[in-house]
């Protein structure tokens, strides 16, 4: 029932993405979603203790990932390529971007990943046409019909729209939510759309379908499993967390909203935002962290494995308020899916149902 042009494309049984998430996903993570039937996908710096500049330390680590993906499953999977906007528009082909992403495309190349994940970046046709010669299928994440549009200009395989209720950061400055956002980007795009986020459960899957989507990316539910890298105490945040527990902030920072929960980091951020700080001041505020354990972590870090849930960046979606248990990743998957038929069979049934 669920067999869609996202399964065909990416050689899937069921149309879920694991969305890549720094810090947070694991080998195992990625292969438990795989051998579920899904699509687990490698995030694009796994480790914390490898600062992103060192773009070959970064690139031999992503090879040793995928290795380890590997010794896992023997499904398909993905790998997340966040290339950003040309910074050096003399030179050729990929030799346009920053050498950290393209270390990591040429390992992902090297290693014959089968899917290749592109966030962070302007659509590319030279950068998708690289992969395609490499045997890699292409998704792109953004958040407006116009991001979209471009994607399918360039020739990606599938488009997923972001809504601005995701969990990290909103790829451009998306400011409509996905149930507005979605149905639109589908009208617009003759290429499969997936929805790329603020999908927490069965019910959220037949609605991005209603919604014309064919396929569905979750960030923020791989988060409460098991095999997140995350510390308990983070991920118990997460599973007490409300329905306004998150908010998305940083749009003058540059680098796109990002959606994490409320705390009295994101406060004083407010604060300095309302009282006129710089983004060069508050970017200053931001790496002025100290980690508790003072073992040097930067804020996110800070987060996830030292649970500093006053004073880190704790990135989740507003469909945190949604998830209420730990799970193992290929279970959220397969529940997913076992539950999406009940909610058919009830909306089916002869009466709408006033509950799904
Ligand atoms: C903790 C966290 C880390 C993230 N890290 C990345 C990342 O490294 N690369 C990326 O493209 N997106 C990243 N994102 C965004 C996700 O890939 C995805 O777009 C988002 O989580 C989907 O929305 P959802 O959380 O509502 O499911 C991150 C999101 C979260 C919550």
């Amino acid at each position: 029932m669920f067999h869609t042009r996202v399964c065909e494309i990416f050689g899937i049984k069921y149309p879920i993405v694991q969305s890549p998430m720094n810090y947070a996903i694991t080998p195992a993570l990625v292969a438990g979603v795989s051998n579920a039937g899904g699509l687990g996908t490698i995030a694009s710096n796994m480790q914390i203790d490898i600062p992103p500049s060192t773009s070959n330390a970064n690139a031999e680590h992503m090879r040793s990932m995928i290795r380890e993906v590997r010794k896992l499953t023997n499904k398909p999977f993905g790998i997340n390529i966040q290339h950003g906007r040309v910074i050096n528009p003399e030179g050729k082909g990929l030799e346009r971007f920053n050498p950290q992403s393209l270390a990591v495309m040429r390992v992902a190349i090297e290693e014959r990943v089968p899917v290749a994940y592109i966030s962070m970046a302007p659509p590319d046709s030279f950068v998708v046409e690289t992969l395609h010669d490499a045997g890699m299928k292409v998704m792109l994440i953004g958040t407006t019909v116009r991001h979209g549009k471009r994607a399918e200009e360039a020739g990606v395989d599938a488009y997923l729209c972001a809504g601005y209720d995701a969990g990290g950061h909103s790829p451009g400055h998306g400011d409509t939510t996905l149930f507005t956002e979605l149905p639109q980007v589908v009208d617009a795009l003759k290429i499969p759309v997936m929805a790329g986020g603020c999908v927490g459960d069965a019910r959220g899957l037949i609605a991005a379908f209603a919604l014309g989507a064919e396929g569905i990316a979750m960030g923020t539910r791989f988060l409460a499993t098991y095999e997140c890298r995350w510390s308990q105490k983070t991920k118990q945040a997460l599973i007490n967390a409300h329905d306004g527990a998150t908010v998305a902030w940083g749009k003058i920072l540059g680098t796109g909203l990002g959606r994490t929960l409320k705390n009295r980091f994101t406060e004083m951020y407010f604060e300095m935002e309302m009282k006129g700080a710089t983004a060069a001041e508050l970017q200053a505020f931001i790496d002025g962290y100290k980690a508790p354990s003072g073992r040097g972590l930067d804020r996110k870090a800070g987060a996830y494995f030292d649970a500093d849930l006053e004073w880190g960046e704790v990135y989740m979606g507003m469909v945190s308020g949604l998830i209420k248990d730990i799970k193992h990743a290929g279970d959220v998957v397969k529940d997913i899916m076992a539950e999406a038929e009940r909610v058919v069979a009830r909306l089916g049934a002869e009466r709408m149902p006033a509950r799904l």
